[in-house]
């Protein structure tokens, strides 16, 4: 008696498990909920994007911040008081990813069909990749079916994120709490090919290392110097420089031959070429750009699925920026 009980019990258990670890999704999912999502989404960023190229790394960055804290569920957007938005590691988000879901939506809602149907996580996956394709990156069917989660704390995004310092080990184990690989964190991290950095994220590498002339031998001595005039000592807080220095607005994979000659950014972008361990990674990916996008579409792909909440754990939306 006590032996069926018990395994049907762990067998129950179990279950409740996998289903609830595993994300509903679906490519197909607005097929009869809301058929035109994914051209009124992608018509909305077109347009966006023909307003300021800022749309594409400010929408990229935004689904990453979002997917890492509390999985995707839009909790970034969430505007209440002490939000995810107000850590100190969420403040450099561009505005213009927040308006890119914000005017999304309202096409969206403009269509009687698809008013309220479509969650604000979803929209955000579907901008990602839209951006993504607009500025020459692979494009990709996009799973969907996310709820919006209901909370967004300033704290929950302590420790989550990872920092432009970090070295191989420490982004290696933070992305794999959201059961990624190196290869898929370094596929992602080409994602720093477009996009804007502020100056004191990679100051103490043009200044302050613990070299003889300053400057972090790794990097390229040109490419150092070019920065020290970009990002003099003393420059104002707010000046930003492009993060791929070769083609800043296209998604492509100069980002890893740029690696090769010693012009990555951040520490935790030059890492991935000097550490022995991902060097080969790195190289794959700056000889053969096929090869890259396949690793970035499955990386952004098992990206797209962490955290993701549905049945009783979240909701549609009526505002991006508030819980229903
Ligand atoms: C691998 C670990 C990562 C680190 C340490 C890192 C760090 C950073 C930092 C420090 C900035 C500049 C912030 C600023 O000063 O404005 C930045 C920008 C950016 N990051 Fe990352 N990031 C990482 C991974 C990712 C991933 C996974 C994505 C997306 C898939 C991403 C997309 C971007 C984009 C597009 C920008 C430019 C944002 C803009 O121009 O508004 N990053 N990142
Ligand atoms: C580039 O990568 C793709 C995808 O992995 C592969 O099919 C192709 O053979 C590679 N090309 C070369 C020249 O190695």
């Amino acid at each position: 008696m006590e032996y069926p009980t018990l395994f049907t019990l762990t067998i129950l258990l179990l279950s409740m498990l996998i289903t609830s670890s595993s994300a509903q999704l679906r490519q197909d999912f607005y097929k009869n909920i809301c058929p035109d999502v994914e051209s009124i989404v992608s018509d909305a960023v077109r347009l966006k994007l023909s307003q300021t190229i800022i749309t594409a790394p400010a929408t990229l960055r935004l689904f990453a911040h979002d997917c890492f804290v509390e999985g995707c569920d839009a909790s970034i957007l969430l505007a209440s008081p002490n939000a995810e938005k107000d850590n100190p590691d969420d403040l450099t988000l561009a505005g213009d990813g927040f308006d890119t879901v914000i005017k999304a939506k309202a096409a969206l809602d403009n269509d009687p069909t698809c008013r309220n149907k479509v969650s604000c996580a979803d929209i955000l996956a579907l901008a990602t990749r839209d951006v993504v394709a607009m500025t020459g990156g692979p494009s990709y069917a996009v799973e969907l079916g996310r709820l919006d989660g209901r909370s967004s704390t300033e704290a929950s995004v302590d420790g989550q994120l990872p920092h432009a310092d970090f070295n191989l080990d420490q982004l290696n184990s933070m992305f794999a709490l959201h059961g990624l690989t190196q290869t898929d964190m370094i596929a992602l991290s080409g994602a720093h090919t477009i996009g804007f950095s502020h100056c004191n994220q990679f100051s103490t590498r043009i200044f302050n290392f613990g070299s003889s002339n300053g400057v972090d031998p790794s990097m390229n001595p040109t490419y150092a110097s070019d920065l020290q005039q970009e990002c003099p000592i003393g420059v104002d807080p707010s000046v930003v420089v492009n993060l791929d220095p070769t083609t800043p607005n296209t998604f492509d994979n100069t980002y890893y031959t740029n690696l090769q000659q010693g012009k990555g950014l951040f520490t935790s972008d030059q890492i991935l070429f000097t550490d022995t361990r991902s060097t080969n990674t790195v190289n794959l990916f700056a000889d053969n750009i096929t090869a890259f996008e396949e690793a970035y579409v499955t990386a952004i792909t098992k990206l797209g699925r962490v955290g993701v909440k549905t049945g009783n754990q979240g909701e549609i939306r009526r505002d991006c920026t508030s819980v229903n």
